[in-house]
């Protein structure tokens, strides 16, 4: 049976592109050269700046960006890498991908990403690298988490929070090597896309190599790798949106506060002092005994999309080894399980109207009565 279709619901997330991309994709097509070429260099030097960061390498996924930082720190068969529980799958799929082994950590309760007494609890004596996530945009406790697990290289996972700071510091500007994503539900899109951010010349040499064939330099193979390259029209949509990243988020800012000050007994995430969050998702914790998809579905009827929150690692049957690894060393995960069960996430998105967020808030409000 096809879906039933209801006009004018308010999407859960839309990018904003317009004439500006348009044109400059098309100014790409015409040069003739569609890889390795200009716009892949202009926005590399964007991100780089934006980042405050020696090296930026745009690959064609924030998965990819994932697996070629745990490539390039060497890691593999025999070593284990510390991974929040609470995200997307990509992080531990990479690291499997790698032939590594994930420790899966719980997250905080209040700020959704795992946290510096977690991830040192959770060491092992296997432990080569963590991953260290921003989720949501939100960002993580790097600079706490560093000195919880000295000898210890982050890997921060920023698919979701270029344009967060933390004070001064931009997101991606922190860890041996960070990785962002340009999917569109992130707040900055390419299509698909990702970008390996570092400030150590000998990794940022692997990267390039590992994200091209293995070439160190043109038809020399100095190892064995894929095909990992972001195209010069992706960049280019890169380049353009690189230019409105301050007033997307500005944009993003002002539609969560108001999300924030009508929801607050819906426990919304909750920021590090002294964090400015891109939002790039703004989640609620339904109260316990709603049944979430259920709710998700009566906000469909209501003309509203909502989805769901994230994801618990060590429910899924590709971790299943993980999980036995946490049971056997006595670590539990109550606040990612909740999360991923109740957690709901909110229409959001530069250009949602006020008063269409009103009927979010609304409509929300009558479901859970
Ligand atoms: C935390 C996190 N890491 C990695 C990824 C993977 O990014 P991509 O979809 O570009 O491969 C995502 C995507 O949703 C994510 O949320």
């Amino acid at each position: 049976m096809l879906p039933t279709v209801i006009p004018d619901v308010i999407p859960l997330s839309r990018s904003v592109l317009d004439d500006a991309e348009a044109r400059a994709v098309a100014a790409t097509l015409a040069t003739g050269r569609l890889v390795q070429g200009e716009q892949v260099a202009r926005f590399q030097a964007l991100v780089a700046a934006y980042t405050g960061r020696r090296h930026a390498l745009a690959v064609s996924s924030g998965t990819a960006a994932l697996q070629l930082a745990l490539e390039a720190l060497g890691i593999g068969r025999g070593d284990a890498v510390l991974v929040p529980d609470l995200t997307w799958p990509s992080p531990a799929h990479a690291v499997l991908g790698v032939g590594a082994t994930p420790v899966l950590v719980d997250v905080d309760a209040a700020e959704w990403n795992a946290g510096p007494e977690g991830l040192r609890v959770a060491r092992r004596p296997d432990v080569r690298a963590a991953i260290v996530i921003d989720q949501f945009g939100n960002p993580a406790r790097v600079a706490e988490i560093a000195a919880a697990l000295p000898g210890v290289p982050l890997i921060v996972d920023a698919a979701c929070s270029l344009g967060s700071h933390v004070g001064a510091l931009a997101c991606g500007s922190q860890g041996v090597i960070a990785c962002h994503s340009f999917h569109p539900r992130k707040v900055l899109t390419t299509g698909e896309g990702g970008m390996c951010l570092t400030d150590d010349d000998a990794l940022a040499q692997r990267l390039t190599e590992l994200r091209n064939h293995g070439q160190s330099t043109p038809g020399v193979f100095a190892r064995a790798s894929g095909n990992h390259r972001m195209s010069e029209v992706a960049a280019a949509i890169g380049v353009v949106q690189m230019g409105r990243l301050d007033t997307m988020v500005a944009e993003r800012q002002a539609i969560a506060t108001r999300y924030r000050d009508a929801l607050t007994d819906l426990s919304p995430q909750r920021a590090p002092e002294g964090a400015r969050r891109n939002e790039q998702t703004f989640g609620v914790l339904l109260p316990e005994g709603v049944v979430r998809d259920t709710l998700i579905a009566q906000l469909r009827t209501e003309g509203v999309e909502t989805g769901r929150l994230s994801y618990a690692l060590h429910t899924l049957p590709q971790l299943r080894s993980a999980a036995e690894d946490a049971e056997r060393e006595g670590r539990r995960f109550p606040h990612a399980t909740a999360l991923a069960e109740r957690g709901l996430a909110l229409p959001l998105y530069p250009g949602l109207r006020e008063d269409a967020q009103a009927k979010v808030i609304a409509a929300l409000r009558r479901v859970l009565k």
